[in-house]
């Protein structure tokens, strides 16, 4: 049962809200000033205060002060016999949640109580989930594959050993690096990214080394390589199947030497990095058509780690879901929803070939998308995962089937908001009555009516 603290310095008042709170199967504490307040909060935590502005000693509002401070602090709706506009502005400043005016009504009593109790649940919820994702390295999985990485990632980690990640686009080989320093000795030192692909031909080698003021076009001032800023900690280099010939001779040498020079520079620097890389490219055949040095792969492939493709570990998709949408439901303070087993099951049999990344974005999506649905269901989901089995990198092969789909979640959007009113959303969408029908016959949806 939520508890309530009511706080005022009127014996009748106290008794007379316990009476009522009590009645409607609250947990009911009472304390006549400030400073009992805290002594009781300090003891035992509750959902919510009712504190009255005017009390003896410690005033209500700094007693509201000092009950933010607390950790996990109740909401505080504040009692004023006499409210000013002032002390109503500066209260919610300091956090409070909402006011009751003397004469109390009990009604609006006990509705902003149950606002307040909503509210502090979310309060608690967003906090709990807040704290989880400040951590970029959990790796959410229970498949065998997934087990075995964690498994590898827990072994080789505090190692020193070059790593190189494989999988597919979108599979999750970001996070398996951030995992692996996480889990490193390096793990207090810095983890630096250079994405191989994103960067121009022409600065590679600067962005990598670092150059001094003037060897290249635009380089005003010296400047510091990714490799120095790595410097005890691991260097990323994501994409490395895209780096050039010229970049892949300098960053095997700085790897067998541990040193290297800037550009436009020659002194030499060292440094003790750990570099771990990863691609979606097979290598191998890169290096069988000359793009990529065969003496560098070995180098790189010390300790191999691969990252399957979600279609390959679709136990792990119902997990992943509700990771997700607890995740943005949190991210875009969002009531938390659930999603039906149905919905779980239409996900479960798409073939997700922007992988993890992909199944993270539908969630997403239809978490904006859908500001007041509690329960995702299966016709929330986008046209495209409701395709089994579709394998397409993200595309309809005809422009028919992709204005269906386009048609179908268009409609069924318009007739969720309508309550599955068929008239209402033929109003909605312009159409007579009759023609929504036929529509909706062809592109399969449902008549509930
Ligand atoms: N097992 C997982 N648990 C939780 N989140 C995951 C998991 N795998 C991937 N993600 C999330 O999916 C998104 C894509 O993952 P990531 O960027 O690591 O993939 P990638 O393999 O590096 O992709 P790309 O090859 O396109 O760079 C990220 O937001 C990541 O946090
Ligand atoms: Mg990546």
């Amino acid at each position: 049962m939520p508890s309530i603290l009511v706080v005022d310095d009127e014996r009748d008042i106290r008794e007379s809200l316990r009476g009522v709170l009590e009645d409607e199967g609250y947990t009911v504490a009472l304390a006549e000033s400030g400073e009992a307040c805290l002594d009781q909060l300090r003891k035992r935590a509750c959902e919510i205060v009712l504190l009255d502005i005017w009390l003896p000693g410690m005033d209500g509002l700094d007693t509201l002060e000092r009950i933010r401070q607390l950790e996990d602090p109740p909401e505080v709706v504040m009692i004023s016999g006499h409210g000013t506009i002032e002390t109503a502005v500066r209260a919610t400043k300091l956090g409070a949640f909402d006011f009751l005016e003397k004469p109390l009504s009990i009604d609006k009593t006990l509705i902003i109580i149950k606002n307040a109790l909503e509210a502090h649940r979310l309060r608690l919820e967003n906090a709990e989930f807040k704290k989880q994702f400040q951590s970029k390295s959990v790796i959410v999985g229970e498949s065998i594959p997934m087990k075995a990485l964690r498994q590898q990632i827990g072994v080789m980690a505090p190692t020193n050993g070059r790593v190189l990640i494989y999988g597919e686009s979108g599979t999750g080989k970001e996070l398996v690096a951030h995992a692996i320093h996480a889990n490193s000795l390096r793990k207090d030192n810095l983890f630096v990214e250079v994405n191989c692909a994103a960067i121009p031909e022409d600065w590679i080698e600067s962005e990598l080394f670092g150059h001094r003021k003037g060897a290249l076009p635009g380089a005003a001032g010296d400047k510091e390589g990714k490799f120095e800023k790595a410097n005890e900690g691991s260097l990323f280099l994501d994409e490395v199947g895209d780096m050039s010939l010229k970049t892949q001779s300098k960053v095997l040498r700085t790897l067998d030497e541990q040193r290297f020079t800037r550009v436009g520079d020659d002194e030499s620097i060292k440094v003790d990095v750990r570099v771990i890389a990863a691609t979606n490219k097979d290598l191998e055949e890169e290096i069988s058509r000359g793009n990529f040095r065969e003496d560098l792969f070995y180098r790189l492939n010390v300790i191999p780690f691969y990252v399957p493709p979600l279609r390959e570990r679709k136990e792990d998709i119902p997990l992943l879901s509700r990771h997700f949408l607890k995740e943005f439901s949190a991210a875009y303070s969002r009531r938390p929803r659930e999603m039906t087993d149905d919905a779980i099951e239409t996900l479960s049999r798409y073939s997700w070939p922007g992988n993890v990344r992909e199944l993270r974005n539908v969630i997403e999506r239809l978490v904006i998308m859908n500001p007041t649905v509690h329960r995702i269901e299966r016709k929330h989901l986008p046209p495209l995962v409701h395709r089994e089995g579709g394998r397409t990198a993200g595309g309809f092969s005809t422009l028919h089937q992709a204005r269906s789909a386009y048609e179908r979640d268009y409609i069924l959007k318009k007739l969720d908001e309508s309550h599955g009113n068929v008239t209402r959303a033929a109003e909605v969408l312009g159409l007579e009555r009759s023609h929504l029908y036929r529509k909706m016959k062809a592109l399969g949806i449902a008549v509930k009516e």
